[in-house]
């Protein structure tokens, strides 16, 4: 454990984990390097870790704790839709993904993630390299497509007229000389959900989710690098995946399902024009892996993780 980010469903990753050793694996979502420490510590010496992230703070940070003699670890500062870039088709015994924000981003005030105070600029990027910050996204999207994105991303009600009063405060900011901040979005969120029934750090959680998810496409990296694991993986290989929302874990569901079967034709389909014989991987757990109790209460974070484990076949 360490204070940039507490691991989430540890023991239960280790638990399907690490089969083939030595052996190649692949951590897409360093962070903290919570799971990658444990991995580390539990590999023979000839085997390679590949440690992922677009957050060059988070890896700069693991870089300082994750130090081997004896196992290869490579460390890519890349988002992880490019994973076919960082590993050979094939050659893979292990790929975890660990999605979503580390504490470290939603703590940590310059990097415009967090929702403690109210004068910081909204920023959102976990790649600081990206061109659009928060702020230009709010201005650039139109309050049409800005409503889309709220309901797609978060389930918002109320999303078209939260939309334009986001775009009131904007001219707000620009008066004030101000960059668009938490402030600004509350004072929005506060005007169009003013019922006592919505709490508004809640609302304001998932505004800021559903806006996160557009700027650093979330749901296209994943199921673009789902795809690519699938290839990466060596047969018996696993792939361990910990999502935090309901729109994460149906993109890994519904990417992954492809996979599971034989033919994907469509039901009526009178006969199989696919091929056939198509199944790439089998699912490991039935029903999605959840904190324990004990975690819930240490790690009161956890609380939405679902984990989903694939065997390729
Ligand atoms: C929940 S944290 C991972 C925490 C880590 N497992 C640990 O134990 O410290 C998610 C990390 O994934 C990174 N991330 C999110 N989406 C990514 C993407 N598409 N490509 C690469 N890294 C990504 C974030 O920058 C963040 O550091």
């Amino acid at each position: 454990m360490t204070n940039y980010h507490e691991p989430v469903l540890l023991g239960e990753v280790m638990g399907f984990w690490l089969k083939q050793n030595p052996g190649t694996y692949v951590d897409c979502t360093t962070g903290g390097g919570g799971h990658s420490a444990a991995m580390l510590a539990q590999l023979q010496p000839g085997s390679t870790l590949h440690c992922l992230d677009r957050d060059a703070d988070a890896l700069a940070f693991a870089a300082d704790i994750l130090k081997s003699d004896s196992v290869n670890v490579v460390f890519h500062h890349n988002a992880f839709a490019e994973l076919a870039s960082c590993v050979a088709p094939a050659s893979v015994d292990g790929i975890l993904y660990d999605l979503g924000v580390s504490s470290h981003q939603l703590d940590e005030r310059t990097r415009g993630f967090t929702l403690n105070g109210s004068t910081q600029a909204l920023d959102l990027r976990m790649d600081q390299r990206e061109s659009k910050s928060a702020q230009e996204w709010l201005q650039e999207t139109d309050v049409a497509t800005m409503a889309h994105v709220f309901r797609a991303n978060a389930d918002m009600d109320r999303a078209f007229p939260l939309a334009r009063k986001i775009k009131d405060q904007l001219l707000v900011a620009a008066e004030e000389v101000l960059p668009f901040n938490v402030g600004h979005l509350r004072a929005a969120v506060d005007s169009i959900f003013r019922d006592r029934r919505f709490d508004q750090n809640s609302l304001m959680a998932r505004v800021l989710q559903a806006i996160r998810m557009d700027i650093n496409q979330e749901m296209p990296q994943i199921e673009t690098s789902l795809r690519a694991a699938v290839e990466a993986l060596l047969p018996g290989g696993r792939l361990c995946v910990i999502s935090y929302h309901s729109v994460e874990d149906r993109t890994v569901k519904v990417t992954m399902a492809e996979y599971e079967l034989d033919c994907i034709c469509p039901p009526r389909s009178p006969m199989c024009m696919c091929g056939g014989n198509r199944r790439k991987v089998k699912k490991l757990l039935r029903k999605p892996g959840l904190p324990s109790a004990e975690e819930l209460k240490k790690n009161p974070r956890s609380r939405s993780a679902k984990l989903r484990v694939y065997e390729k076949v």
